[in-house]
């Protein structure tokens, strides 16, 4: 899934060049980073065919050039002519999935995540795979440490040699963020799905039979040039936008579909803001990180990002400076949640 906006990263992600294309860890950028991830997969009782990416038409040769760099090749790039959020998209790869003519489980997975360790990855990948094999829904649930309201929250109890999802609630407010994690025994999502395509068009049909219903036709209008697909232009823009998370997760406990829970503990990082940016960089003995041509000077815990100029920052304490050829961005680092009222601004002006 590499169709979304990552305004919360401005003024480096853009409507044209979103966070998941950006190079903001490393050498790759996070699509890069999540192509390779499941490259890993594959065992003995596990085949790996190459990645179904549904983006934006907008980003179709950023997706094929970045995929080439990796010496990796699309079974296909499914093209959105506008976002209607993730229940859609993943709808949409199910869709494509099934043309083969086989059943195949899907590894959903968002491209704007970084994970540290390799082989738990993939270890915990493949037990989902496993899993699914038998018509289960499974996710990958994460420790977490400290309130975020920007995640799912997960319940899973013991069952059998596994776990069963409880209880799924989509980026819950303060309070009950800070509840759950004083109850213990919950996990974040970590935005990976694992599940058969069949399972998850059976799913949406029970829960969200319109949108369902509206993508199909919007799947069935299709042309097809290369590794592009591009689902009817007009039927898609009609489809109800909402995300996985509520279209289908939230309402998977109480009900017969089997929803497992897989517990990932690989170094996962979402890297929503710029304060999880600064969280996976490497620092000084001081806590500074910096990319591009940057000079810090007496500062602490401070990021300073540059692009087209030589930044120099002296003096700061916990500051992240972001700066692009047209814009840029000074904030206190904790409160780099906030950045997307600037674009909301920006795009109020417009
Ligand atoms: N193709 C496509 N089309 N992809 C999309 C669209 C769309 O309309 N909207 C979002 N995506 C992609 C994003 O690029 C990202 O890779 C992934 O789908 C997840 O979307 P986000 O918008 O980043 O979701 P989120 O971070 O708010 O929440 C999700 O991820 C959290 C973990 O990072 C949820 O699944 C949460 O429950 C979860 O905790
Ligand atoms: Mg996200």
């Amino acid at each position: 899934m590499a169709g979304g906006s990552g305004t919360r990263l401005w003024p480096l992600s853009r409507a044209g060049y979103p966070k998941q294309f950006l190079v903001l860890n490393g050498n790759t950028s996070l699509f890069q980073q999540a192509a390779d991830r499941l490259a890993t997969l594959g065992a003995e009782d596990i085949a790996v065919k190459p990645p179904i990416v549904v983006g934006n038409e907008e980003h179709r040769f950023m997706v094929l050039d970045q995929l080439r760099e990796q010496r990796l090749s699309p079974s296909a790039v499914v093209l959105e002519p506008v976002g209607r959020n993730t229940a859609p998209a993943i709808t949409l790869a199910a869709l494509q999935a099934l043309e083969g003519g086989e059943d195949p489980v899907l590894v959903v997975t968002p491209a704007d995540q970084t994970v540290t360790d390799g082989p738990a990855f993939t270890a915990a990948l493949q037990d989902a795979v496993r899993q699914a094999k038998d018509g289960a829904i499974v996710i990958l649930g994460i420790t977490p440490d400290r309130p975020e309201t920007g995640y799912g929250y997960i319940r899973a109890g013991a069952e059998g040699t596994g776990l069963r999802v409880e209880a799924f609630v989509e980026k819950p407010d303060a309070a009950t963020a800070q509840k759950y994690l004083d109850q213990g025994g919950y996990y974040w999502n970590s935005g990976m799905f694992v599940l058969r395509a069949s399972v998850w068009l059976k799913a949406l049909q029970q829960f969200r039979p319109d949108i369902d219903q509206a993508t199909r036709v919007a799947f069935g209008g299709k042309a097809v040039d290369g590794p592009f697909v591009r689902p009817a232009k007009e039927a898609f823009a009609a489809v109800p936008s909402e995300s996985i998370d509520y279209a289908v997760m939230e309402r998977c406990p109480g009900s017969p579909v089997a929803l497992r829970m897989v517990p990932l503990d690989a170094g996962w990082n979402d890297l929503g803001a710029w304060e999880a940016v600064w969280q996976v960089a490497e620092k000084d003995a001081a806590g500074n990180a910096s990319r591009g041509d940057a000079i810090i000077a007496d500062s602490r815990n401070t990021l300073v990002h540059a692009t087209s100029r030589l930044v120099s920052a002296v003096g700061l304490d916990n500051v992240v400076v972001v700066e692009t050829p047209d814009a840029v961005l000074v904030a206190d680092r904790s409160k780099s949640q906030d950045v997307k009222k600037i674009v909301s601004q920006l795009t109020a002006a417009q």
